[in-house]
């Protein structure tokens, strides 16, 4: 405002003292304007590619401090201060390059103002030697160039600005306006009493559409509370089997029914209280031992915390530790072992008490004491719930309802434990590998192998 009529004014002024003189000042503008948005358009060009240089940066630091463990255990230090160091680089030639765009930018406008008075001095002096001008109007009109040109520079100044806040904003922008992939359709349900029966028909699914189907043609029905236990190698498409029921990803084709509805048309909220998971990769986050299992159902009071720990046999090795459930465990566990993380997801699902249980290798990190009490009370747990559990120790399976064995192109067979022996086919085969020949072997020892008689 202060400058708008600041240049009003001047503008005015120098009108009343020479028409001509004010039409020399005005031959620059025009080229003055085009300058700006010329270099506007660059100098908001380089703030965006500075913005996106430093958000490569931070990535680099938080992959490279995120994984320091694996850094120093692979003596890696000089490469990954390479890595920054390239990254940095890049930066700061961004970075030059944008200071070059506005050096020219605010130079390039000083130096068009000087012009104008160059320009002023000149047909000023011209007016002069032909007498239409008296020196005194010159001085006076020289005064007042200064007042008609702060206004540009200061615009000058408060385009930049704006730029460089225009170029945040829009970054911004773009973050925020990315649609989720999975959302709520307008005419979702929510559920209200689930008893677990899930149908697949005819699933198929791959993560994208460039690449190979991971799970073709599944049908799979499973009934209220029945056990299932998804066998296959490794990478065969167990785990994303069980993300799609939570609807992690969408299927590709066919789809998947709870209780009867397709869980595209039921609330993600109260599909995901549904299904209870315990990873493969268990994730916790920094805070208490009684904040992270507490997670499982927010608000829970400290007895419920209590009692879920005691059934995932988390309890003792709580207590063992220094302030026992108010320990803090440092930024994704670190300061556990890879067992008793595993407990605590586990007590963290004990205390979500869902419909549908997900266990995927949930077990796998414990020793044979620890599994064997854990899988305890994961049979009580999984009492009364529609069950998918996998596991790559075959032994482990034994008294479930129903084996699936997943192959390259889908379920090769299913059926239960002695059935699938007799039957003498994948799931046999995989057993063997594993225990031997199942009519003559006896016990297994703790490492789940034969033991020799
Ligand atoms: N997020 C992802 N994006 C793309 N491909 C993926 C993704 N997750 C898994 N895959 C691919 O999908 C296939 C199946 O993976 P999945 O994790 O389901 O295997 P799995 O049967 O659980 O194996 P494991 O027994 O080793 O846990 C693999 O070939 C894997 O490379
Ligand atoms: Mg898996």
């Amino acid at each position: 405002m202060i400058y708008a009529v600041k240049f009003g004014g001047a503008f005015l002024i120098l009108l009343n003292i020479n028409l001509k003189l004010i039409l020399v000042v005005f031959l620059f503008l025009p080229f003055m304007a085009a300058y700006t948005v010329f270099f506007s358009g660059r100098l908001r060009a380089a703030l965006k590619r500075n913005k996106e240089h430093i958000a490569g940066v931070n990535v680099q630091v938080e992959d490279s401090l995120a994984g320091i463990r694996v850094v120093k255990a692979f003596a890696n230090d000089e490469l990954e201060k390479a890595k920054f160091a390239a990254e940095n680089d890049r930066f700061l030639e961004s970075r030059k390059a944008g200071y070059k765009t506005e050096a020219l930018f605010f130079n390039g406008m000083t130096a068009f103002t000087q012009l104008v008075t160059a320009a002023v001095v000149v047909a000023g002096g011209a007016g002069i030697a032909n007498a239409s001008l008296d020196l005194a109007d010159l001085l006076v009109f020289l005064l007042y160039i200064g007042s008609l040109m702060e206004p540009i520079q200061k615009f000058t100044h408060i385009s930049s600005q704006y730029q460089e806040g225009f170029a945040g904003f829009e970054r911004f922008m773009e973050i925020v306006e990315l649609e989720p992939d999975i959302q709520d359709s307008p005419q979702a349900v929510e559920l209200e009493e689930v008893c677990g029966s899930i149908e697949f028909k005819r699933v198929g699914f791959r993560y994208n559409e460039n690449r190979a189907y991971v799970l073709e043609d599944i049908s799979l029905d499973v009934k209220c509370g029945e056990k299932i236990a998804l066998v296959g190698t490794s990478g065969v498409g167990k785990t994303t089997l069980c993300s799609l029921i939570s609807r992690f990803y969408e299927v590709s084709e066919g789809q998947i029914l709870l209780g009867g509805i397709d869980i595209r048309e039921i609330r993600l909220q109260s599909l995901r209280r549904s299904v209870g998971i315990v990873q493969q990769d268990v994730y916790l986050f920094s805070g208490s031992v009684i904040e992270n299992i507490r997670y499982g159902k927010p608000g829970a009071s400290r007895e419920a915390v209590i009692a879920a720990a005691v059934k995932a046999n988390a309890h003792d090795f709580i207590m063992d530790l220094p302030q026992g459930y108010d320990t803090e465990i440092g930024q994704r566990g670190v300061k556990l072992s890879g067992g008793q993380k595993q407990r605590l997801s586990i007590a963290r699902v004990f205390l979500k008490d869902p419909p549908i249980l997900i266990l995927d290798e949930a077990t796998s990190a414990l020793d044979y004491e620890s599994e064997k009490a854990v899988q305890e009370a994961l049979e009580v747990l999984a009492k009364d719930r529609t069950t998918f559990i996998i596991a790559h120790r075959l032994s482990t399976i034994r008294g479930v309802d129903r084996i699936v064995v997943l192959g390259d192109h889908g379920i090769e067979e299913q059926g239960t434990h002695t059935g699938l022996l007799a039957a003498g086919c994948m799931y046999a085969r995989l057993y063997q590998s594993q225990y031997g020949d199942p009519v003559t072997s006896g016990e297994t020892d703790r490492f789940g192998k034969k033991q020799v008689i």
